[in-house]
């Protein structure tokens, strides 16, 4: 049996129990000085002046940037990661929590002390702290999706076949705001040199993206992509935090540089609530129309978003996409919109779109199936399509029915009763709901070294990085299947922006972009090698040539891949594996899904709600690896519980502040929180996506999940929630 599918442990997994994986701010960088962070209290406003003077006769300080004397930085044109303009560009402020200044020291205690004597002078502003004060000011976004798609889209007329349909619902929905809350917090070490081709920067930096944050620098500072250098061999969880270079990171930068020594700056947990992005509160209106077996006619779906008010650029939150493929509806619209407020740029988290999204759509199938009194799972299936309907394509190999049998069977949906309240464990209220997951599969150009030496080992080079999630483990199993040798042969070297150019891990196309790179790569080696077989043996068809175990044998007989090389004076062989996406999309559309099944037991006294069981199954095409990819769908599911029950960034409604920055009043999910999860992978191999079969699998196990509970909730006690986090008080007779 191959290596690939089979479930090796996480080879970083280790290192990190050991503390032999280094992080970002464990780096040592001979004579780094310290930065902290000075931020805005007030949320709107100008700055009116810094009193640095004091600040600078403190002990130890060596630099205080402020907008007054801070390097002008060039902005990148017409890119999505336009988040500069908080990095001390100018005077203005627009959310609280904003930087105004850096204070660059030698100790990290004299900087932070230093940071905590800054006065700063502000002209305070009106604010608007959160977007329900101004949706009568939300407006259609200027560059959704970075430009690949208008924000709206409509078939059919949902309007008139909503009027006339017999069984409706409308409701509005609403997502908080969300952090991510990744264990390590963002930190970056900048350190310039410099050369006969002018300065040279290197940074270390816990990234989502280190070939995104050598561009942005690069930009930012007017230097050639390749004089910079980031470094980031290991990621303490992103969530889409870390997918940007933000602010924090080019102001090192920039303060290395004034200061003429290396910098390293680390966020403090507080300060990861304002200089990283976050998921933004969404409204969403959802429109159902259905005949009355339950058959949709009319599907509309109307978000909003909130936005930041500064000009760093735009962030959409598209809750509605799903809403234009996930069913077979005749009658389709769909709209976005954004609801500008004093708070920072919103970014990309678990599953940006879909999770606050299909919370809204499959909540109101929920509402619906009430309706019509039809199954939940049933209506599910009256509506399935083997198209997608937006796209006018059929899908590529969608096994949704598999996921929809296959965790109903395990779930034992078929013992569910329908009526509200129904099922009961003596005084506990018992409530199962479901819910459909779906996720694009998202894939971009990457490229891979892959080099087999005399001895067999395999050294696998490329700038991806690795979040936690299996990359360094998953592409030694590709490698190592292609070349015949065993995966502890094969070493894998990522996080070096010298390393062949990968894409950033988000959208979950790590293994769809940089496994295909890894597997051509490998590919050619092999091939490499027959050829050199063939040429020995003079045949002409490599076809009947195999390597495995580093012999290659064929008609002819055998001989070793170390002669081979040896035959020709090399040490190695090695090829740059390139992969791009192929045309799998004009002809298909590209997909995976999922079915969520939940259950909760619900105190009806005291409002408590506890998730008891979960089942998810999923259809991610072929899976790489059974453990990582289990790894990952409980890992969604349990921020979907949290997203249902628990997380919820708190605004205070008159200063625009977070009030609730910390681990410890931000709610996430902790073990007493989550239940035995059950996860099921479909077997899939969908080709039109890419030569590995597989389509990714970070994002999908969220999607979906806070909806099943959600509408488990309301199976056990008739409450319909619509507003997450779902609180006591919401269920409460
Ligand atoms: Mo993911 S939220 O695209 O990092």
């Amino acid at each position: 049996m191959g290596a690939i599918g089979q479930p090796i442990d996480r080879r970083d997994g280790p290192a990190k129990v050991t503390g032999a994986a280094r992080y970002t701010a464990e780096f040592a960088v001979p004579d780094a000085a310290y930065a902290v962070l000075v931020q805005s209290a007030v949320a709107a406003g100008t700055i009116a002046g810094i009193d640095t003077p004091p600040v600078m006769a403190m002990p130890g300080v060596l630099l205080v940037v402020t907008p007054d004397n801070a390097l002008r930085l060039k902005q990148q044109k017409g890119s999505p990661q336009a988040v500069m303009a908080p990095a001390l560009q100018d005077r203005g402020i627009s959310f609280s929590g904003q930087t105004v200044a850096v204070v660059v020291a030698d100790t990290l205690d004299q900087a932070l002390d230093a940071a905590a004597h800054v006065g700063v002078l502000t002209n305070a502003g009106s604010v608007i702290p959160v977007m329900d004060q101004a949706l009568d000011r939300a407006y259609v976004p200027k560059a959704f999706r970075n430009g690949a798609r208008p924000p709206a889209s409509r078939r059919g007329d949902p309007d008139a076949a909503f009027a006339a349909a017999p069984v409706r619902v409308a409701q509005r929905y609403a997502t908080p705001v969300e952090h991510h809350n990744p264990m390590e917090p963002h930190a970056t070490i900048a350190k310039w040199d410099s050369d006969a081709g002018g300065d040279r920067l290197t940074v270390w930096m816990t990234t989502q993206a280190i070939s995104g944050a050598q561009k942005t620098l690069a930009t930012a500072f007017g230097l050639a992509p390749e004089r910079v250098h980031v470094i980031c061999p290991f990621v303490g969880g992103g969530f889409g935090s870390k997918g940007n270079c933000w602010p924090p990171t080019i102001l090192a930068a920039m303060a290395a540089k004034m200061a003429g020594r290396p910098v390293k700056l680390v966020l403090t947990r507080k300060q990861m609530y304002t200089s990283n992005g976050y998921r933004p509160r969404t409204i969403q209106d959802l429109k159902l129309g259905a005949a009355t077996d339950g058959a949709l006619t009319a599907l509309r779906h109307d978000g909003m978003s909130q936005m930041s008010r500064g000009d760093f650029g735009e962030f959409c939150e598209p809750v509605a996409l799903a809403s234009e493929m996930l069913y077979a509806v005749p009658n389709n619209a769909v709209s976005h919109r954004l609801v500008a407020v004093h708070q920072g740029l919103p970014t990309y988290m678990r599953a940006p779109g879909e999770a606050p999204g299909v919370f809204a759509l499959e909540c109101a199938m929920d509402e619906l199936a009430y309706q019509a009194k039809i199954d939940p799972l049933q209506l599910r299936l009256r509506n399935y399509t083997e198209r997608n309907e937006h796209e006018d394509k059929p899908f590529s190999a969608k096994k949704l029915r598999d996921c929809y049998q296959r965790g109903a069977e395990s779930f034992g949906w078929s013992r569910r009763s329908m009526a509200p309240g129904s099922m009961r464990d003596g005084h506990t209220l018992i409530g199962w709901g479901m819910a459909t997951a779906t996720y694009p599969m998202n894939r971009m150009p990457a490229k891979a070294l892959v080099r087999l030496d005399a001895g067999g080992h395999v050294l696998v080079q490329t700038g991806s990085q690795d979040l936690g999630t299996g990359t360094y483990t998953i592409l030694a199993q590709i490698a190592a299947e292609t070349l015949g040798v065993p995966v502890a042969q094969v070493r894998v070297e990522l996080g070096d922006s010298k390393f062949p150019p990968a894409p950033v891990s988000g959208g979950s196309m790590t293994t769809a972009s940089v496994g295909p790179a890894v597997l051509a790569g490998s590919r050619q080696v092999r091939d490499q090698l027959l050829a050199m077989a063939a040429a020995q043996w003079k045949v002409v068809a490599t076809q009947q040539l195999v390597l495995d175990r580093m012999v290659v044998s064929g008609p002819a007989g055998t001989v070793s891949a170390a002669e081979l090389m040896a035959a020709r004076k090399v040490g190695f062989v090695e090829a740059t594996g390139e992969a791009k996406p192929g045309d799998g999309a004009k002809h298909a559309s590209l997909h995976s899904f999922g079915a969520q099944f939940c259950e909760v037991r619900v105190d009806p006294d005291l409002g408590e709600i506890r998730v008891s069981r979960f089942v998810g199954a999923f259809d991610a095409g072929r899976v790489m690896n059974a453990k990582t990819a289990r790894s990952q769908a409980i890992g969604g599911i349990v921020f979907g519980i949290g997203m249902a029950l628990l997380e919820e960034t708190v605004v205070d409604r008159n200063l625009g502040r977070i009030v609730n920055p910390n681990v410890a009043e931000y709610l996430l999910p902790v073990n007493v929180d989550i239940p035995d999860i059950q996860t099921i992978l479909i077997e899939n191999d969908d080709q039109l996506s890419n030569p590995l079969g597989a389509r990714g699998l970070g994002e999908l196990p969220m999607v979906g999940a806070a909806a099943a509970v959600a509408n488990a909730v309301f199976h056990a006690t008739g409450k319909r929630v619509r507003e997450l986090p779902i609180r006591i008080e919401d269920v409460m007779a």
